[in-house]
């Protein structure tokens, strides 16, 4: 039952207690998922095991670019191109669990990477929920290396065809913006009938406006001066802020299966929301913990305790705050 989760990240596999949480309670899903391009251990979702992947190959010994990139995106054999297929099937097992938890009219929004959100939104369709958009992140740098064609042909002695290739490059754009695919939960009734009874399924534009203005699909958001980065997929606490206005009012809880480093948590607080959240990494989890400053991680007896106080302590700060600062 939802009580056992509500205000604390738990230190678990998502799939095994998504199941669990009462049907038809969550307000919003929000969630920067493994994007399955093989960043790191808990982004490895398909049970290829080359050993080029994440730089395991000793052609790959100390070339870190290399090794991050992992392998070409065309794939080296048919093992590889069911990578894809592998990753859709992990999305699908846990957003079937998640869609019977979620208030019909719900919004839920999932961070993922260009060259696999498809296999989201196919996971999400075949789930039972509505694609309504997909907005695109426009991050605040990007990394970006796409080599000069001449300066290959160069150190093969290719003298003659340098001319011809002048200008050219090796690689991609500057991959600038992240997309976030946003779906609902279908509704029996109208969508106004349906706001007023499970009271989701309407944008509060005015509480979002970006210098004045209404915001558009096109999100640009970075990290504050002074954001604490922890992990290395974190996104900045000002764009999942956005998000949870956008779509929630004060008390309405929030679910994250994929916590990281608690960025969700952490806005969920900031703004007087609720949340539930899992995260297998221990090392993220005690940090998602520090990052909201709950003492002792490691011993679970009192942690429903602490998180719950914690959870209100900061909640009212945050409100007096607010109203101390809309009073100047
Ligand atoms: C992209 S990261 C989230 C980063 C986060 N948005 C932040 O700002 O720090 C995804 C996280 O999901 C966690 N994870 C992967 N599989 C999981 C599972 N089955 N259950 C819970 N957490 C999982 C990983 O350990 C990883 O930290």
């Amino acid at each position: 039952m939802n009580k056992e989760y509500l205000n604390k990240i738990t230190n678990a596999d998502c799939l095994e207690h998504l199941k669990k949480l009462e049907k038809e309670t969550i307000d919003l899903f929000l969630s920067d998922i493994p994007y399955g391009i093989c960043l790191d251990d808990w982004d490895v979702l398909h049970n290829n095991t080359n050993s080029a992947l994440l730089g395991t190959s000793p052609a790959q010994n100390g070339k870190s670019g290399f090794k991050r990139r992992g392998k070409p995106i065309n794939g080296w054999s048919s093992a590889d191109r069911n990578i894809g297929k592998e990753y859709e099937q992990w999305c699908y097992n846990w957003a079937s669990l998640v869609f019977p938890t979620m208030k019909q009219g719900a919004s839920a929004f999932v961070f993922g990477a260009r060259r696999t959100l498809h296999r989201v939104i196919n996971a999400f369709e075949n789930s039972g929920f509505l694609l309504k958009d997909v907005l695109a992140w426009k991050k605040p740098s990007a990394h970006h290396r796409a080599q000069r064609l001449n300066n290959v042909l160069e150190n093969r002695g290719l003298k003659k065809e340098l001319k011809e290739w002048e200008g050219w490059r090796l690689g991609n754009l500057a991959p600038i913006y992240e997309p976030i695919a946003w779906f609902f939960k279908p509704y029996k009734i109208t969508i106004t009938d349906n706001i007023l009874k499970n009271k989701v399924g309407a944008i509060n534009v005015e509480e979002c406006k970006i210098n004045g203005a209404s915001p558009t699909n096109l999100l640009e958001f970075g990290y504050a001066k002074n954001e604490i980065r922890i992990h290395e997929a974190q996104k900045p606490l000002a764009l999942v802020e956005f998000l949870i206005k956008l779509t929630t009012k004060e008390n309405q809880i929030i679910l994250d299966p994929f916590m990281g480093s608690g960025t969700t948590a952490v806005a969920v607080v900031k703004l007087g929301r609720q949340f539930i959240g899992f995260e297998t990494n221990l090392d993220y989890y005690e940090k998602s913990l520090e990052r909201l400053k709950i003492k002792e991680p490691k011993y679970k007896v009192s942690e429903d305790l602490i998180q719950a106080q914690l959870f209100f302590e900061k909640a009212a700060q945050y409100k007096k705050r607010n109203n101390q600062e809309s009073r100047i």
